[in-house]
């Protein structure tokens, strides 16, 4: 995980928030490298949940909503986790953690960093909704929360979204967009922070159908990630036990990641029945129902949702495809990231630094950045330039040799395989484009 951690530092993939001022506590920021990945990945499931599909709709609703439909939703009430104190140290816990020896609140109870005995607060329930006001004054009635879920953005355009795009049930609506949860204990890198982004589709069902469209949703959802090019022996499913299932779920099951730190969840898959719409419906008045135009049935819709966040799911690419290995004799880090998802999909590279090999390896990348992002690169031995876009995540390298000027055709090197093909000029772009 270190050494992780620092790569993606070094190589400008992700850093720490505000560093300059010392760092702001699990938040993090996205560098050149990290953006393009990002907004490969969320490409790439867009295009798989709203593009390709018939049923399945896109929206992007505001983070500020109305203060009552997180009353609806139960997070006002119950979006909540124990949290405890150390009157010592000042440290605060989740309840549950397992580092806690003893009863929080009891003489036994001992902090598991400053190890004093009898120090720790009974447990208190703390909303984890970030808080802020709408408007100048700061009072209770202009009280608003930043969402910890976009899925309430979607529950209250349901019928909006509907309507306007004349689809019938079943159909979906995907969202992907930042969420904000003041979590007790973040950490890990990326994998748990306090902003963070959702990539989340409700699937809209009628009673009764519910409990098939999960089964369909959640073996969708894994044999994506396997496509992504994600390990199958490194990913499982986690059902949800009584004491697990969030207060909106008759039924969850997580798609698990076996992570440095152990196996973690990845993605929620949940039946959310027709907890939302109904309360929406009541808490509103208006009625966010289905009427089926051949039975004349009207029912309130019950939700299949997939839920992943951003963040978690460029935690298990970047770790999934992390290697050291030996090379002829050298050692090499290498990000074998799937090209689709590739931040950089091709380092171009003059041999040497003469015999109009730069001019003709600069024309080659002005050429092959109109299609996809290229890297050009001229300093350091021929070696020293692959390794670095081996660890970056660059699928290919295209040298520009002697030969280059002669018969116009450059060498092409795959960063897994190693294996070097020499290819025309005017065939250049269909020969990488095919690959990626
Ligand atoms: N709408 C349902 C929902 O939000 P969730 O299981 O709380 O369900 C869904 O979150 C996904 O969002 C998780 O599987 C995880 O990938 C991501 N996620 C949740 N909280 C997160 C956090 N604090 N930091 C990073 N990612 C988070």
């Amino acid at each position: 995980m270190e050494k992780l951690v620092s790569l993606a530092k070094r190589r400008g993939f992700v850093f720490q928030s505000s560093e300059i001022y010392g760092g702001l506590g699990s938040v993090w920021d996205y560098g050149p490298l990290g953006v393009e990945l990002k907004k490969n990945l969320i490409e790439r499931w867009w295009r798989s949940m709203v593009h390709e599909r018939e049923d399945i709709e896109g929206i992007d609703s505001a983070i500020l909503m109305h203060a009552r439909v997180w009353e609806a939703s139960e997070h006002v009430s119950s979006f909540t986790d124990p949290l405890v104190d150390c009157k010592q140290c000042k440290n605060r816990f989740r309840a549950d953690d397992e580092s806690i020896k003893g009863t929080p609140g009891e003489e036994d109870a001992q902090c598991p960093v400053c190890g004093s005995k009898g120090t720790l607060t009974a447990p208190r329930m703390f909303n984890l909704m970030f808080k802020t006001f709408m408007g100048p004054v700061e009072e209770d009635a202009s009280q608003i929360y930043l969402r910890p879920e976009t899925a309430q953005g979607t529950y209250v355009n349901f019928l909006n979204v509907m309507q306007s795009s004349r689809q019938k049930i079943p159909f979906g609506i995907a969202q992907v967009g930042k969420a904000f949860r003041n979590e007790i204990t973040p950490g890990n890198f990326i994998f748990l922070t306090r902003e963070f982004e959702q990539m989340e589709m409700q699937y809209f069902v009628k009673p009764g159908d519910d409990e098939e469209w999960f089964e369909y949703w959640h073996a969708e959802r894994m044999k994506w990630h396997k496509e992504l090019g994600i390990d199958g022996n490194k990913l499982r499913y986690h059902p949800h036990g009584e004491g697990e299932l969030a207060h909106y779920a008759k039924r969850a099951e997580d798609i698990q990641y076996e992570f440095p730190f152990g196996w973690q969840e990845l993605e929620g898959v949940h039946n959310r029945t027709d907890f939302d719409l109904s309360r929406h419906q009541e808490f509103s008045g208006k009625k966010l129902q289905y009427v089926d135009t051949v039975s004349k049935d009207r029912f309130t819709p019950y939700v299949v949702e997939t839920a992943l966040g951003v963040g978690r799911l460029f935690l298990v690419v970047m770790a999934d495809a992390y290697r050291e290995e030996a090379v002829e004799g050298e050692s090499r880090v290498v990000l074998g990231l799937h090209p689709s998802i590739a931040p950089i999909k091709a380092g171009i590279f003059p041999l040497v630094k003469k015999d109009g090999m730069p001019e003709l390896a600069r024309s080659i990348r002005d050429d092959l950045r109109k299609r996809f992002p290229v890297f050009y690169d001229e300093g350091g031995s021929i070696g020293r330039r692959y390794r670095r876009q081996d660890e970056a995540g660059t699928p290919f390298g295209v040298t520009v040799d002697g030969q280059t000027t002669q018969d116009q055709t450059v060498t092409v090197r795959d960063r897994d395989t190693l294996h070097q093909d020499r290819v025309s000029l005017d065939k250049l772009a269909e020969y990488l484009t095919e690959r990626l």
